[in-house]
């Protein structure tokens, strides 16, 4: 008698991470980024002098808050996409008027609950309902509110991970699920000045770009070794965009569930995309998916804007 195993059934990040790595040219998906020692690195490039994106944006949020709120009405329930240490918000919930509900959804479980735990602390009478998902899959929007009542918050410019396609289809299952968007996007700008921004003179950008391979190490049991990669990143003009690397510094094998993977002295994984938009560009975008543009800020150097988009109901 033969008895069938079960199979374990790979994780998401497993089965991706093998399937990135068995591409030409090999690539992986840059939500993998985070877990809780991705989110912690992300918090510290926030607090970087080179990362304007963080500071330019918070500045933003601070001085035009009111006017937000005004935007959002009272009894607003605010649904905050890809959330992160739940900074940001702090303002916008000064600013409104008795928000009924905070729903911030991120990946990274762990990091996501205890920051949740700790708003909460702070805030008691605010209702927190985290909501642990990969917002790129259908998740579960949570029950209590109406897309009326919901207005949707997504800064960091982490709609810029997404290729324009991937953030037009993004924002058009978005919109059905919301009265509003607030979403934050990083601007085209001077190129030495998005290049510093992504190469820090702390490595701590090279640190969450490698992260993805300690998290392999970690969760995976691969053993790369992280000093034969090189963080590499660079702005493309023609496309908009910051590419994020890992860089092979010598030929190399790894092997990854079961599987050997080569790597050529100099091959390259493609970590992240982080694209600019110009202004109208963005809006052009927006509109292109449903959602009306009332009302953009950015500072004076156009460095960063922030969006308020109306979703347009279905006829
Ligand atoms: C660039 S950080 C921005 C964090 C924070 N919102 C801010 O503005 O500083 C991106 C955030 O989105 C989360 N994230 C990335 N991809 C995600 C996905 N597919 N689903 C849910 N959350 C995601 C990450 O865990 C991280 O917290």
């Amino acid at each position: 008698m033969t008895i069938a195993l079960p199979q374990r059934r790979l994780s998401d990040f497993a089965e991706d991470f093998l399937e990135g790595l068995s591409r030409t040219p090999k690539t992986l998906p840059a939500k993998y980024f985070y877990d809780e020692a991705g989110s912690e690195l992300f918090e510290e490039i926030c607090r970087l002098p080179e990362y304007y994106p963080t500071r330019v944006e918070t500045a933003l949020l601070k001085a035009h808050a009111a006017e937000m709120a005004r935007l959002a009405g009272p009894n607003a329930v605010l649904v905050e996409l890809g959330a992160g240490a739940l900074r940001k918000v702090e303002i916008l919930l000064d600013a409104l008027e008795a928000p009924r509900a905070y729903v911030p959804v991120d990946i990274s479980g762990p990091f996501l609950h205890d920051r949740a735990r700790q708003l909460r602390q702070n805030r008691p009478s605010l209702l927190v309902e985290p909501v642990e998902a990969d917002f790129t899959a259908e998740f579960f929007w949570p029950a209590s509110s109406s897309a009326a009542e919901r207005i949707g918050f997504f800064p960091g410019s982490t709609i810029g991970n997404f290729t324009p396609q991937e953030a037009s289809h993004f924002l058009k299952r978005l919109r059905p699920h919301l009265s509003a968007l607030l979403i934050g996007v990083d601007l085209v700008k001077n190129p030495a000045v998005l290049h510093a921004a992504y190469n820090d003179s702390q490595n701590i950008t090279a640190a969450f770009n490698k992260n993805i391979l300690a998290r392999a190490n970690r969760e995976l049991e691969t053993s790369f070794d992280l000093s034969a990669f090189d963080h590499y990143a660079f702005y493309h003009p023609f496309h908009q965009r910051i590419e994020m690397h890992l860089v092979s510094r010598k030929a190399q094998n790894v092997f990854v569930l079961g599987r050997d993977i080569r790597f050529h002295s100099g091959e390259s994984i493609h970590t992240e995309n982080s694209y600019k938009y110009t202004l109208d560009g963005f809006q052009t975008l927006a509109m292109s998916c449903g959602f009306v543009p009332v009302k953009s800020w950015t500072d004076a150097e156009q460095r960063f804007s922030l969006h308020w988009l109306e979703a347009e109901p279905k006829a």
